[in-house]
């Protein structure tokens, strides 16, 4: 265990996900996971199966706007696996919120699938604050298309993003 003079070990932490895209739920659980960790690398999956509302770059863009001012997050994407990608970025963690009892299953499932492809993997998962609940960026895409407002559930750049990629 860390005795005197030992150098203590900076956590860095990977919150990886598809972001696509940043809402205010993902940006409450960076905002008190820096009270845990030293650093954050909020990570997009670059998905070749999967063709989102907006582009790697696109995410990429608007989540370095959403944390400019945070000088202990840094948003990056990778693809591949997330464990290989969590040793090549000499990661302490895995990083993962959870709303429901329907994330727990697919949380779980994730997090054992990763555990067997790298055993040294850890995994942390924290709990989302209730008025973030039922912020899903598919039910946040639908009120957008379909006119409603959702200042409440995303940062004003996004907001801007998604109304014109949707409504136009
Ligand atoms: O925001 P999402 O879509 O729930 O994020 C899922 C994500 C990106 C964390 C997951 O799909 C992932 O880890 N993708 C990388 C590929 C991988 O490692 N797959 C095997 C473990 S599930």
């Amino acid at each position: 265990m860390g005795g005197e003079g030992k150098k203590k070990k900076k956590n860095l932490v990977i919150y990886p996900g598809s972001f696509d895209p940043i809402t205010y739920g993902h940006v409450n659980i960076v905002d008190r996971a820096l009270n845990i960790f030293d650093k954050i690398i909020v990570s997009v999956a670059i998905n070749t199966t999967k063709s989102g509302t907006f582009t790697i770059e696109e995410r990429v863009d608007m989540m370095q706007e959403v944390f400019k001012d945070e000088p202990d997050v840094e948003v990056d994407s990778f693809s591949g696996l997330l464990v290989d990608y969590v040793r090549e970025r000499r990661a302490q963690a895995i990083l993962r919120g959870i709303r429901t009892v329907t994330d727990f299953d697919y949380e779980f499932q994730m997090a054992l699938a990763n555990k067997s492809l790298d055993p040294d993997v850890e995994q942390v998962f924290m709990m989302t604050e209730g008025k973030y609940l039922y912020h899903s960026s598919s039910i946040i895409k639908e009120i957008v298309s379909l006119g409603g407002s959702v200042g409440e559930m995303l940062p004003p750049i996004v907001e801007k993003r998604l109304g014109e990629k949707l409504r136009t």
